[in-house]
């Protein structure tokens, strides 16, 4: 067969259709914390990416992007709203983020789940050479791995999951769980970001199977009987750090940093919050604490700035809408109170930017604040210590992340608690230099060592190596 070794899957590429009022098309760059991670990996490794374009009823021929070939894959209307923004993002994404709103269960969600997950496995199987590599990402696509082996017993398959996973207590609320659990188990690996995250898993398995794991590699029945093992372990993703260090070097952006700094009237602290406007990153509870230091009189409204850059996201479901709503009220009453002519206290920005205007942000903050309620990772964090060449700045970070299992030198909170919450941001904003330059050197070495190649070369190395077991009693 003639084909790729490589083959990437996950629900997005790393590109989305636009389309605008007058219908040309334009390519933009995919939100989230997925393609910051795969693109840089992808790029050169002469590999196919399958996903969606973005947009409805639209799948361009394959094309080459930057030595990727990408292979987009139809999503109709219906799809959209039923796979796509009924059962990943108005089901699984809450379920696995703590239920911090509520799951919504329709079985016409589902059926419209599996079938587009079987869209998706065979447009994989499609690029994939003999014994080829077909890596699956993420909650879109959990049914995938199963699928591919029933199609293509001689291809490696790993499975990443970049978001939590949630405890079976949790878990056993979907109607579907097993269905979900046999179809990850059709992978040789399936890696999680947090360590808990795979015990997780592994007590789900447990719970819900004959399969009973003892250790992190385990034994499961194959379709024709025979045994194969399965390996469930952490490997926490990271992002192209040395090249978000470079960027950060170059001078437009060490002069765009300035010259926001200076659009802003030089204040004495600017604190900065980078989130899709979504209810699992606390962006609530931040704000709220910001405004009640600013109404203790801990910091000056007239010296201070947080700019609240807030990239639009799944803005068809509910509960985004509901909490774009929230956070312009909340900004609004701040801004209200504590602004001045030619000062507002939040700069509240609604766009999403490029990598160079977020490199030359993260320059411009003295404290960066990383407040989730509940995250897989959080690229945003690795991001600011990566820019942060100058060993300026400081990190405020839930303990609800997959970063803070990490990142030692950042000011840990629980964004549950707002008084502990305004502590540590005080803290932060009156950091001695001495004290910020020691935390940000050790924040520094964990993020500039452990890189995105550096996880992508353990997940794919893990894969050989139960790929080959596998193969060997096969
Ligand atoms: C998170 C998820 C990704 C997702 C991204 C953006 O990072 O882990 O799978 O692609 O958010 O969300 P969206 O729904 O716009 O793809």
């Amino acid at each position: 067969t003639t084909g790729f070794d490589l083959v990437v899957v996950s629900n997005r590429l790393p590109v989305d259709m636009q389309q605008d009022a007058s219908g040309a098309i334009s390519w933009t760059r995919s939100p989230g914390g997925l393609v910051t991670a795969l693109d840089p990996i992808m790029k050169g490794a002469e590999g196919a990416w399958v996903g969606w374009s973005g947009a409805p009823d639209f799948a361009p021929e394959p094309f080459d992007a930057d030595g990727t070939f990408l292979v987009p894959v139809p999503l109709s209307e219906g799809e959209i709203q039923r796979y796509y923004e009924g059962f990943s993002n108005d089901t699984l994404w809450p379920l696995y983020h703590d239920v911090i709103t509520p799951p919504a269960y329709h079985r016409t969600w589902w059926d419209s789940y599996r079938a587009v997950n079987e869209r998706f496995a065979e447009a994989a199987v499609a690029q994939a050479a003999e014994g080829a590599t077909i890596w699956v990402h993420d909650y879109q696509l959990q049914l995938v791995p199963a699928l591919i082996r029933q199609l293509r017993p001689d291809v490696r398959i790993g499975y990443f999951h970049h978001i939590p996973f949630p405890p079976f207590e949790l878990f056993q609320q979907l109607p579907w769980r097993r269905q979900v659990i046999d179809g990850l188990l059709g992978a040789d690996v399936v890696g999680f970001q947090r360590r808990s995250d795979a015990t997780n898993f592994m007590n789900c398995v447990r719970r819900l199977t004959a399969v009973k794991p003892r250790t992190n590699i385990f034994s499961v029945h194959s379709d024709n009987g025979a045994r194969r093992l399965v390996k469930a372990a952490a490997f926490p993703i990271s992002i192209d750090s040395h090249s978000f260090d470079r960027l950060a070097h170059t001078d437009a952006v060490k002069k765009r940093a300035e010259e926001i700094r200076s659009d802003l009237g030089d204040p004495d602290v600017i604190m900065l919050g980078v989130d899709r406007l979504d209810y699992t990153k606390g962006i609530r509870h931040r704000i709220k604490a910001y405004g009640e230091i600013l109404e203790d009189g801990r910091i000056d409204a007239a010296s201070t700035t947080l700019i609240q850059v807030a990239s639009p996201s799944r803005e068809n479901v509910k509960a985004y809408r509901d909490l774009r709503q929230q956070v312009e009220i909340l900004v609004g009453r701040i801004n209200g109170e504590y602004g001045e002519i030619g000062h507002s206290t939040i700069h509240y920005l609604h766009h999403s930017y490029p990598q160079d205007e977020m490199a030359a942000l993260y320059l411009a903050a003295d404290v960066m604040l990383v407040t989730s309620l509940r995250d897989g990772m959080n690229l945003v964090a690795k991001e600011y210590v990566a820019a942060r060449h100058d060993l300026g700045g400081a990190l405020v970070l839930s303990e609800f992340t997959g970063a803070a299992d990490e990142l030692g030198g950042a000011i840990l909170v629980n964004p549950h608690d707002i008084d502990g919450m305004k502590d540590a941001i005080v803290h932060a904003a009156n950091m001695p230099s001495a004290e910020a330059r020691r935390r940000m050197r050790r924040l520094r070495r964990k993020v500039m060592h452990d890189d995105v190649n550096k996880w992508a070369h353990n997940f794919l190395a893990s894969l050989e190596d139960i790929g080959q077991r596998n193969e060997h009693n096969g």
